[in-house]
């Protein structure tokens, strides 16, 4: 492909652009490794406004790799709580002791020890290698994708193995090498505020004249996925059970969704049960076993919580208890006024604001 030539122009234009459009966000401008790491797993997944108060919150706590290694897991969690995908926040807690122990503790500069870090992909390594000490690596993410496939009209399928490297290719050679940094900021934010993936104002746009897909009439079409995402659907009976003021948590420690974070006694069926159903489920009757009296007094309406690969429909069913099983006796007994200081999956908290209400 011929683009050297124009890759020069192009890479000014973005810049150009980028200077008199960006917005002013916490993590721009600044040369920290640490905080630049931050901000990129906060914003993987996560949009710029909502990452924008888990970022500052994060940073106000934790503000060097050393306190971050300090800290306890379930603390680095509880700040991560509602941001959901909690396996970035671990890696995060995971790579800060890595730094600590591999690197006494500062930062490494070279792209193949930052790349080694948890959770630290070739996008993150890009980023932080060009943001915080401007070296020539070039960022792909989901925007950079859609502005490098409609503008040379790219239509190998981004999620294909030959899209990947097509793309990193590409996005290597477009890199200015006087700016990488900027450059790769410029990109990012040109796809994230011009080059949208909906309905773009391409009569706006300062590389119109340059853009293939404009002028065949495919930005609409672009840039093209071969997969659908299979969305598994699963079903959780979550049982909030009551006694003398205290309730029940469990840890979620297998490799599932929410890792690490904490929940009721939770019953995963193939659909919702009912009152009836519940009382006759293996997994209930075990839980309850030899109580006297178990009081089901209330079953939350169904929730539907969207994750990226799962929809999970919930049910909150409020129980009362008269005294322990041995089941009971081996969970997590807690006061109900204490529930705050334990992570939870964002489904649960909103079962826990409606409880407070
Ligand atoms: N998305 C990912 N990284 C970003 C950054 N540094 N600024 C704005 N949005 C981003």
């Amino acid at each position: 492909m011929e683009i050297q030539t124009d890759n020069i122009i192009i890479s000014d234009f973005l810049i150009n652009w980028y200077q008199q459009n960006k917005r002013d966000l916490p993590w721009r401008d600044i040369q920290d490794p640490y905080k630049i790491w931050i901000s990129e797993i906060i914003l993987q997944q996560t949009r710029v406004n909502q990452g924008m108060n888990y970022y500052l919150r994060f940073i106000e706590r934790f503000p060097t790799v050393a306190l971050l290694a300090q800290a306890e897991e379930d603390e680095v969690l509880n700040y991560w709580q509602g941001l959901g995908y909690y396996s970035r926040a671990r890696n995060l807690h995971k790579a800060a002791k890595q730094v600590m122990n591999d690197f006494d503790g500062i930062f490494p500069n070279l792209h193949s020890y930052v790349l080694a870090l948890a959770g630290v992909g070739s996008y993150t390594a890009a980023a932080i290698c060009s943001f915080a000490y401007n070296q020539p690596y070039a960022v792909v993410d989901g925007n950079v994708y859609r502005v490098l496939s409609r503008l040379f009209g790219l239509e190998t399928p981004i999620d294909s193995g030959k899209g990947k490297t097509e793309f990193a290719l590409i996005a290597q050679q477009l890199l200015s090498e006087q700016h990488p940094g900027e450059h790769n900021q410029a990109i990012m934010e040109f796809g994230a505020l011009q080059c949208v993936p909906f309905s773009p104002d391409c009569s706006n746009c300062p590389l119109i004249s340059s853009c293939k897909a404009f002028e065949l009439q495919q930005i609409a079409n672009l840039p093209v996925k071969s997969k659908k995402t299979k969305v598994l659907n699963r079903y959780f009976n979550y049982l909030f059970i009551e006694y003398n003021g205290n309730t029940f948590l469990q840890k979620r420690v297998a490799k599932d969704v929410w890792q690490n974070l904490y929940e009721f006694p939770l019953i995963e069926t193939n659909r919702l049960l009912t009152i009836a159903e519940l009382f006759e489920n293996k997994e209930f009757i075990e839980i309850f076993d030899k109580i006297n009296s178990v009081e089901i007094y209330k079953i939350s309406n169904p929730m539907k919580h969207v994750l990226s690969h799962r929809v999970i429909y919930a049910q909150f069913v409020s129980v009362n208890v008269s005294e322990l099983s041995e089941k009971l006796k081996k969970s997590i007994q807690i006061s109900i006024r204490d529930i705050d200081r334990y992570p939870v999956s964002r489904l649960m908290e909103l079962f826990l604001e409606n409880l407070k209400c």
